[in-house]
């Protein structure tokens, strides 16, 4: 179903008392936010049950940063099923955020599987495309980003493209302080919904990279970006909660 979404990906940071001290800072404000959109965090894998067992019972959900590519258990070392997520109180995984293309070299075909496997076990794969600059800079965006869903879509079945969330993020505008303007975001995200068939109206689609309380009113307001997947801004309580407010309907 396409809503307005705020996910906060806390990549690797994060410990047991900065869990308590940053939920305790969202949750004192989160109710006040009129018509919220949807929202989650994405803690580290090990922290996603204390996470979990804070936020229960408000507006916040959870998501994990990465899901296994195989069904049921199995000598995977190292790898964290869906299901286990799904126990541990996850709705949401990421797959192929751009950190783990390019520094742990999973292949558009492993993340349709992760894909696969993260529905399979009942989470919404927030599936994360995006281009690095040399491949803008070379007039190839489309072409990238169209590869990266199109590779999701042929794992898990075009019929499965409503229970997908997608997220832009160009990969020149993550962690670096530059963001694509409203109109650059909004030309991929357009063209992104043209790729998901008769499913394009009802899917969320969310814009990465240099997110920030002060650019997030003007990408939130185009007309096909539907919330954000914050890095940096989503490990302080009041950015996050400012961007929360300017995903708010
Ligand atoms: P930043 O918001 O820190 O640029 O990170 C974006 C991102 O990669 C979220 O998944």
């Amino acid at each position: 179903m396409r809503r307005n979404f705020v996910a906060g990906n806390w990549k690797m940071h994060g410990n047991r008392a900065m869990v308590r001290e940053l939920l305790d800072g969202i949750l004192a404000e989160v109710d006040q936010i009129e018509a919220p959109p949807a929202m989650a965090v994405i803690p580290p894998a090990i922290l996603i049950p204390q996470v979990a067992e804070r936020v229960a019972g408000s507006a916040i959900e959870v998501g994990a940063q990465n899901v296994c590519d195989q069904e049921g258990e199995g000598a995977f070392t190292g790898e964290i099923s869906g299901a286990m997520l799904q126990e541990a109180g996850c709705r949401y995984a990421l797959v192929g955020h751009s950190e783990r293309r390019a520094l742990y070299g999973e292949s558009d075909a492993l993340v349709g599987q992760r894909a696969l496997a993260a529905l399979g076990a009942g989470l919404t794969p927030i599936v994360c495309v995006g281009e690095t600059l040399e491949e803008r800079d070379a007039d190839q965006t489309e072409g990238v980003v169209q590869r990266q869903l199109q590779a999701v879509l042929a794992a898990t079945g075009a019929d499965r493209a409503r229970d997908l969330v997608i997220a832009y993020e160009p990969v020149w505008a993550i962690g670096t302080g530059r963001t694509a303007t409203p109109e650059q975001a909004q030309a991929v995200h357009a063209f992104l919904r043209t790729q998901l068939g008769s499913a394009a109206p009802d899917v969320t689609i969310l814009y990465g990279g240099s997110v920030k309380a002060d650019n997030a009113d003007a990408l939130f307001g185009m007309d096909d970006i539907d919330g954000g997947l914050i890095g940096g801004a989503s490990l302080k309580a009041d950015q996050f909660l400012a961007i929360c407010r300017a995903a708010a309907a």
